[in-house]
């Protein structure tokens, strides 16, 4: 089976948030389990700027955008420790820029942007020798190609018997554009309809996505029950409910490689399940060095470490701070970046407290990692949550999660009560209202269980000791592949 992966970035080249993780790990887990899969991401000025090996390959085409016919140049290298192909589309215009996408405002051609991306991935597949079964589209960003694959390129021989899969990794960023763009993609104005491209007199790159798709998956079974319905989907939920026979939820995993305390590059002290105690321990003085603190605090370490954003529930986490900072319970430390007015708060709250919590206004690879392996309690108290990558990280470092129970930390985080305990299940601390008394419930019940030594160490070992890899998701993802190619392509809408 041949795969195409296409998304707008992805660890080691580029990165911004989960996507990332996600696609640069799942294939390679897939070319591990034997299926021949290809990367195409853009060539951002990030992915070219770390000397990672990435080389010319001397093809060149033209990609039409509206009335211009814009270079597209392709770059070649692999995903490490994978047999797996990354190919990169570079064109500086539109791709040598500082950040990815803009901020804080998006930059005004994004939609050119990233039309531009999804034609140039299809143009680069049809002109492969061998034919492609599956194309694998990861967010907005990508969200015309199965629309193109249906519509424009019908005729290509490498790509004509292709099945399209669309995930989603969050529905809340949709690639909303006025309508003018529709000129840019190429695709005739009759698709331009509340049934196809448009969403409420705007082009929408997601929503055409899942209309054209073959197949839709989403990052959790959770969220893709709560994508039908309101406020989960967005206002695409009537279109995910019509589409349910061809939605599926699958959990996200993790690239165990990278993230693995016996043998991470960003700690001092090489730990796993058994000396866990030991590692976290020489990772707190490294930390407390990093940071300019003389010694490292003997307080429980809560962390959270995430984009600074209105879904990640960083409200709650600013009242929490200001509930908790003087209480002398904990030491917290915030590592995040994002919208202005919670890097604001954030700050506030820890200038408030200055032995108490620390602030780090950054996005820092190492640094997530080393604050990791300090915590003892991870937060994630998201208003809502795809799947959520942080808790599967915490879990890895023997950090316990507390989390807001919605989407993927729903099917991935069990509560500590007395039965999960004596059944052996729990994993963590969860609470359901969008509360700032909720959260600090949650997280006075972790620093409770903290106090109880043994029960942590059996809590913390547990944790640890649990798969979070790719095998079973890529597995997952290779059923569902394996099934739409035997089956007709789904309807054209
Ligand atoms: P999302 O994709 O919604 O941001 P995830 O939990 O799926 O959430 O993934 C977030 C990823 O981004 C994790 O790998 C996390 O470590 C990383 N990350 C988020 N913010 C930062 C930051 N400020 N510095 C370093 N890594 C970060
Ligand atoms: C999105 C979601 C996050 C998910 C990630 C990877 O950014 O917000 O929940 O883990 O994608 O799928």
């Amino acid at each position: 089976m041949r795969v195409l992966q296409v998304a707008s970035e992805a660890v080691p080249f580029a990165k911004t948030g989960g996507l990332a993780d996600v696609a640069g790990a799942l294939p390679a887990a897939l070319a591990t389990l034997g299926c021949e899969t290809t990367l195409v991401i853009p060539a951002h000025r990030e992915s070219l700027a770390k000397g990672l090996p990435i080389e010319p390959t001397g093809l060149e085409f033209e990609v039409p955008i509206g009335t211009r016919r814009l270079p597209a140049r392709i770059l070649r290298a692999h995903l490490p420790r994978a047999a797996c192909p990354v190919f990169l589309v570079a064109n500086d215009e539109l791709f040598d820029r500082p950040t990815l996408y803009g901020g804080p405002e998006d930059y005004p051609d994004n939609s050119e942007r990233f039309i531009f991306f999804c034609r140039a991935a299809l143009e680069l597949a049809g002109r492969e020798a061998h034919a492609f079964d599956v194309i694998h589209c990861h967010d907005w960003q990508t969200g015309l190609i199965p629309a193109y694959q249906k519509l424009l390129y019908r005729a290509w021989p490498a790509l004509a018997g292709a099945r399209t899969v669309m995930t989603v990794h969050n529905m809340s960023y949709q690639g909303l554009f006025w309508h003018w763009d529709m000129l840019l993609t190429g695709i005739e104005w009759k698709h331009f309809n509340w049934q196809e491209m448009e969403f409420h007199d705007q082009l929408n790159l997601l929503k055409t996505g899942l209309v054209f798709a073959d197949a839709i998956t989403t990052v959790s079974p959770t969220y893709a029950r709560e994508i039908q319905g309101w406020p989960g989907g967005c206002g695409l939920e009537g279109v995910l409910a019509a589409r349910s026979d061809a939605l599926e939820g699958i959990v996200n995993g993790i690239d165990t490689a990278a993230w693995d305390p016996s043998a991470d590059p960003h700690i001092p002290r090489h730990y796993s399940a058994d000396d866990f105690e030991e590692g976290k321990y020489a990772a707190r003085v490294a930390l407390a060095a990093r940071l300019g603190h003389a010694a490292p605090d003997p307080r429980p370490l809560v962390a959270f470490v995430g984009r600074l954003a209105f879904q990640k529930g960083v409200d709650l986490l600013v009242e929490l701070l200001a509930r908790m900072g003087a209480s002398g319970r904990a030491r917290f430390i915030v590592l995040g970046t994002g919208e202005p007015g919670l890097e604001e708060g954030v700050r506030r709250a820890a200038a408030a407290c200055p032995g108490t919590i620390d602030a780090v206004i950054g996005f820092d690879e190492g640094l997530a990692h080393l604050v990791q392996a300090a915590a003892d309690i991870t937060l994630v108290p998201s208003r809502f949550e795809p799947c959520g990558l942080t808790q599967l990280y915490a879990f890895r470092y023997g950090s316990i999660p507390v989390v807001r129970a919605t989407g993927g930390l729903v099917d991935t985080v069990i509560d500590t009560t007395t039965e999960t305990l004596a059944d052996g299940t729990a994993s963590g601390f969860t609470f359901e209202p969008i509360d700032p008394g909720a959260l600090e419930h949650a997280v006075r019940r972790a620093l409770d269980c903290h106090e109880d030594r043994e029960r942590w160490r059996w809590l913390v070992r547990r944790v640890m000791r649990q798969d979070w890899s790719w095998d079973a998701s890529a597995r997952a993802y290779l059923r569902l592949y394996e099934r739409i190619i035997a089956a007709p392509p789904a309807r054209t809408p």
